[in-house]
């Protein structure tokens, strides 16, 4: 397996810490303090989850030097899907004009691995050969635009990964570990009540059990492989919170310098921060060949779910 392509898309609409001060009784100062987030991008009129979703896909695909008729399965993370059914992906499928179809996968913030995991593994079915994995949340759509507790922490978009069987770097496998897991005590933390419309949410538990599980996660993966923290190129935890990624890290042993920090100018974005973060670090020139990458999403259930890969492209 090997990831042969990203693609990233936001919506058009910058709203930064001080436009959400003009409305909400915050400031900058406390939002970047707290969190490390200066501005999300909030999707406008026609920007749903299936345009971002597509528009990714249609990048990484581009990234790839793949046409979309290449693609045997498109799976799209998702907890903010347009509508109920059809699913997501078969919507993205029909606006890619792919031949192939696939399915959701709610994993909310951790959705992403969640899907990355699931393609990678698919990709032992010989008729499966390029799978589209895609992370995609308008986040803006379940919360309440009134609550600074919550609206100062999301954004939308989303991120588009293209998995693809075959070794660019020979005898080099490209899943060195895994580790899918979670924290079900936690349910009620980070939920969508019955009945509600909007995301509540206990900030400091959750800070403290987010921490926990990317730590167990992270070392369970790096275990399995028999690797270490030494063994990490680079670190791509969820994009939910500095203070978060910066504890895990810490915690794990990763270095500063190996950890890939994106939330600034994107705030948390659900099951697209990965694929976001991702893209960003390749862009940046951050993602060589052989470089070892420890991936790890964690969100509401508590669910999480840990890859962790030799890049090879
Ligand atoms: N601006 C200003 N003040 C705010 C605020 C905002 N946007 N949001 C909350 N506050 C206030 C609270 O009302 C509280 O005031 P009080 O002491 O008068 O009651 C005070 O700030 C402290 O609130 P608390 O929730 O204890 O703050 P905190 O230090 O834990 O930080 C979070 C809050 C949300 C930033 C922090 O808990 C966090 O990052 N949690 C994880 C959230 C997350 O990442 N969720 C997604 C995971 S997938």
């Amino acid at each position: 397996m090997r990831v042969a392509g990203l693609g990233a898309a936001v919506p058009q609409q910058r709203v930064s810490n001080h436009d959400l001060a003009e409305r909400l009784d915050t400031s900058d100062a406390w939002i970047v303090g707290r969190t490390g987030i200066k501005a999300r991008h909030i999707a406008g009129l026609g920007e749903t989850t299936t345009s971002l979703a597509a528009e990714a896909g249609r990048r990484a695909l581009a990234d790839a030097g793949l046409a979309p008729a290449a693609v045997d399965l498109v799976l799209v993370a998702t907890a903010t899907p347009d509508t109920p059914c059809p699913s997501t992906s078969a919507r993205v499928a029909a606006d890619l004009g792919l031949r192939a179809s696939g399915f959701d996968v709610n994993g909310a913030c951790s959705g992403f691995v969640h899907a990355f995991h699931t393609a990678a593994a698919l990709l032992a079915d010989p008729s499966i050969g390029v799978a589209l994995v895609i992370g995609a949340d308008r986040f803006s759509s379940i919360v309440d635009p009134d609550d600074r507790g919550t609206a100062v922490l999301f954004g939308d978009g989303a991120g588009a990964a293209v998995l693809t069987r075959g070794e660019a770097i020979p005898g080099a496998p490209g899943v060195l570990g895994t580790d899918l897991g979670g924290d079900p005590s936690g349910v009620a933390i980070l939920e969508v009540p019955r009945g509600g419309a909007y995301v509540a949410m206990d900030g400091p538990e959750l800070f403290r059990r987010a921490t926990r599980g990317l730590v167990a996660s992270g070392s369970a993966a790096l275990g399995r492989a028999g690797a270490t923290a030494a063994d990490v190129d680079l670190y791509v935890p969820h994009q939910a919170n500095a203070r978060i990624i910066g504890a895990a890290a810490d915690r794990l042993g990763i270095t500063e310098d190996r950890v890939v920090l994106d939330v600034a100018e994107r705030a948390n974005t659900s099951a697209a921060s990965i694929p976001l973060a991702l893209e960003a670090a390749q862009r940046a020139g951050r993602l060589r060949p052989g470089h070892r990458v420890l991936v790890s999403g964690i969100g509401a259930g508590l669910a999480w779910s840990t890859v962790y890969l030799r890049w090879d492209r």
